[in-house]
């Protein structure tokens, strides 16, 4: 954390007038890296599906939360010291000094706090638990205005803009829309910086599906992936998805290809593999509108936390906002080949019902048509007067119908990315330290493609002609788009070690050759080894280099 705010990746929000916990910063280097995290779960989930990407509003008035059920279930139990006023999560601080995992409701809460006789650190007695809601509240307009709230998940604008989005894809499941931006949650007292925010990055996909698809078309492409998965006995598996799909551990393939394509990511962008497992939550833990849920979680020195959710929705959402909007959610499901059923039909005997029903006789018979039989006698309604009738006024026959589809309401399978966590994560697990000449560095084994500087070019004295000819390079590999610094301050060693602190994985260095023939020195961060090549191809080798993994040794001709 030291070196994250000396060097720029992140900072205390508010610091100068004393902070407030639950809110970060991104300063440059960090909101590079993020940025460049965004762009490859884009890559991920969005370029390489059928998914389109969305941006909604941040606040959502106050209906579309009393409908999604944030507006009564998105609570936590507080407890506050009647001595010294703090305010703990109950249940974080029943695991912090009990280690006692427990589910939050009241009543449990204030049981534990009487068996356990729990008192707060001052040594001062509880309150009564009470419950929070965690959104935060606000208001539209002038005046009282209209009560609205920060959204606590960016999924919500994608459900009350299915509509729409289904017309974007011409109905036609399954499709995903996918949002990445802020979300808010008002935590009762985060204590654990980074990692519980209170303004935080989602980068969230809502995969609609049919209600009985149980299978993902690109499912083989991660069938074989090998990952750890603690099922919600707590029994540990590692197995691959396939073996987990067949033995009923992972419900179904679409959720165990999310599971494998979120590793997948999380390993593309340095999550170490031996660090990550799939957690599935416990019965009574899942969120409100959750029929099944994982988590990826990663290892840090905060403990196992949780950094995606991927969890199956069900119509959960998509039908209560069409029970609170009054609109049909619901889509059109042409068959393929229509199905042909046999159903009772009742048809009329107009010989009878035209002397005993008179005038009303015709539009009995309508009504009898449009029914399908079942028993003995129908009972239909005309302008208001229900009339039985029995079988002496029709006629039973078996017909053949032809049904060309179906309306459903969509399934979702929604993976949930929390993107601060993740570049926490990335961050810890790139932290490395190893002995280079006989002294300790720091270095930020970040992988090429999320350094938020990419190349750093260092004149190897501060003089001329080596600083004018350094800019140049710089400015070049500006103009072919490398995030690129220039830095001529302090030895040459300490200034390879300060890029080594941040990750830039390539130093160049203009020294005297350079103004004998043209090349320059490419510096490897990871294994500090030295190649020259020239600088009219730098730009190209460069390109190269930040796409792969590929060391630097095979350009140029070897320095060191
Ligand atoms: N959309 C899931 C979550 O915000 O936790």
């Amino acid at each position: 954390m030291e070196m994250l705010i000396r060097r720029g990746f992140i900072w205390q929000s508010f610091e100068i007038y004393g902070g407030m916990a639950g809110f970060i910063d991104y300063a440059p280097l960090g909101n590079n890296l993020r940025r460049k995290i965004e762009n490859i779960w884009r890559e991920f989930f969005v370029i390489n599906e059928r998914v389109a990407e969305i941006d909604t509003p941040l606040i959502g008035v106050e209906e579309v939360f009393v409908a999604s059920g944030h507006a009564t279930s998105f609570v936590d139990i507080a407890i506050e010291c009647q001595k010294c006023g703090r305010v703990y999560r109950a249940d974080h601080y029943i695991k912090d000094k009990l280690n006692i995992e427990i589910n939050s409701s009241i009543d449990a809460i204030k049981e534990i706090l009487e068996v356990y006789d729990l008192k707060c650190e001052c040594d001062g007695n509880f309150s009564e638990p009470f419950s929070m809601n965690l959104m935060f509240s606000t208001n539209i307009g002038a005046g009282k205005g209209k009560k609205a709230f920060l959204r606590p998940e960016t999924a919500q604008g994608i459900f009350i803009a299915f509509k729409r989005i289904s017309n974007y894809f011409r109905d036609k499941l399954p499709f995903g829309v996918a949002q990445i931006g802020r979300a808010f949650r008002n935590e009762i007292s985060p204590r654990q910086g980074v990692i519980r925010l209170r303004e935080f990055n989602q980068a969230e996909l809502e995969f609609f599906v049919h209600p009985r698809e149980k299978k993902h078309s690109n499912f083989r492409e991660v069938a074989d992936d090998e990952l750890t998965l603690v099922d919600k006995f707590e029994k540990v598996h590692r197995i691959t998805l396939s073996k987990a799909v067949e033995r009923g551990i992972i419900a179904n393939e679409i959720l165990a290809y999310f599971i494998g394509k979120t590793r997948r990511f999380l390993l593309k962008i340095g999550i170490k593999d031996e660090k990550m497992r799939f957690r599935q939550h416990k019965d009574d833990e899942k969120a409100h509108y959750a029929a099944d849920c994982w988590d990826a979680e990663v290892l840090t020195s905060f403990g196992w936390i949780e950094v995606v959710g991927i969890a199956d929705r069900t119509d959960y959402d998509l039908s209560r906002h069409s029970k609170f909007s009054r609109e049909d959610l619901s889509i059109f499901i042409s068959y393929s080949k229509p199905l042909v059923v046999k159903i009772k039909k009742a048809v009329p005997k107009m010989d009878v019902l035209g002397p005993f029903f008179k005038s009303k006789a015709k539009k009995i018979a309508e009504l009898l048509e449009k029914i399908e039989f079942e028993g003995e006698k129908i009972e239909i309604e005309l302008e208001g007067e229900k009339i039985k009738l029995s079988n002496e006024f029709f006629e039973v026959k078996e017909v053949e119908e032809e049904i060309t589809g179906e309306r459903v309401i969509p399934h979702v399978i929604e993976p949930s990315f929390g993107l601060d966590r993740i570049s926490y994560a990335v961050l810890e697990h790139s932290f490395d330290k190893d002995i280079v000449k006989g002294e300790e560095r720091r270095v930020l084994r970040l992988k090429r493609w999320l350094a938020p500087i990419e190349v750093a070019v260092l004149p190897l004295l501060s003089k001329e002609p080596f600083t004018t000819k350094a800019i140049d390079i710089a400015s070049l590999l500006r103009k072919n788009g490398f995030y690129t610094d220039y830095d001529d301050s302090g030895s040459i060693g300490r200034r390879y070690r300060r890029y080594d602190e941040i990750g830039t994985p390539f130093c160049i260095t203009v020294d005297h050759q350079t103004f004998e023939d043209d090349t320059v020195t490419i510096r490897d961060r990871d294994s500090t080894e030295q190649v020259r090549v020239k600088v009219l191809d730098l730009p190209e080798i460069l390109k190269e280099l930040m796409t792969s993994e590929i060391g630097i040794e095979n350009f140029g001709k070897r320095f060191q």
